[in-house]
């Protein structure tokens, strides 16, 4: 016990912080993988129905992630500049953007099946629609899957300029 009374509590915060942000990049990675597996043309209630939930869910991860990254450099970090001035972490929080403006699409189409689901009908679901949306999820799990490259690169100070 006096080992974990020894901790001083910004330590603890900020771990926990750290925490939240690899917790909700792994929820951000589940859900669209699981958006991925279960797009198709004219889903069953249930699949529709998983998926509206699972945008939901994905959509609070992904602010969690968003939230957690900004506490990271504003209050934890030592020095703010040590990432605002690498390009590589503009790179990362662009890339971030961008997906993030990517997912709107996918978003607004699910928000439009949850009307006729909670009236009981089934959501008019296209072979072109589903195709579509299977490949916005694949470019947004390759910027998800590219983004802790440039976080791990950045963390350790890749691409800073030379002082
Ligand atoms: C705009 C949003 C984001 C901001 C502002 C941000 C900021 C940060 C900061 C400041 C760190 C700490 C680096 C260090 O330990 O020195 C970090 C680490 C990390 N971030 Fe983000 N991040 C964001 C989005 C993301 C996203 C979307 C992902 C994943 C897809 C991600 C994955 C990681 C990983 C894996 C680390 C650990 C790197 C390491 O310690 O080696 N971040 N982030």
């Amino acid at each position: 016990m006096a080992g974990f009374a020894a901790i001083p509590n910004n330590i603890v915060t900020s771990a926990g912080v750290a925490y939240v942000h690899y917790l909700s990049f792994m929820v951000c990675f589940g859900a669209l993988v699981l958006e991925r597996r279960l797009i198709r043309p004219n889903p069953s209630r249930e699949d529709a129905t998983l998926m509206v939930i699972t945008d939901v869910v994905y959509g609070i991860a992904a602010l969690g992630l968003l939230g957690s990254g900004i506490l990271r450099v504003v209050v934890f970090a030592a020095d703010s500049s040590y990432y605002t001035a690498n390009p590589l972490f503009w790179w990362k929080v662009g890339t971030y953007l961008a997906v993030g403006g990517l997912s709107l699409y996918p978003t607004i189409t699910y928000i439009l099946w949850a009307l006729p689901l909670r009236r009981g009908e089934l959501p008019q679901v296209s072979e072109a629609l589903a195709n579509r949306l299977a490949w916005i999820l694949n470019i947004e799990l390759a910027g998800f899957a590219a983004i802790p490259l440039m976080a791990t690169l950045m963390a350790r100070g890749v691409g800073l300029p030379a002082a």
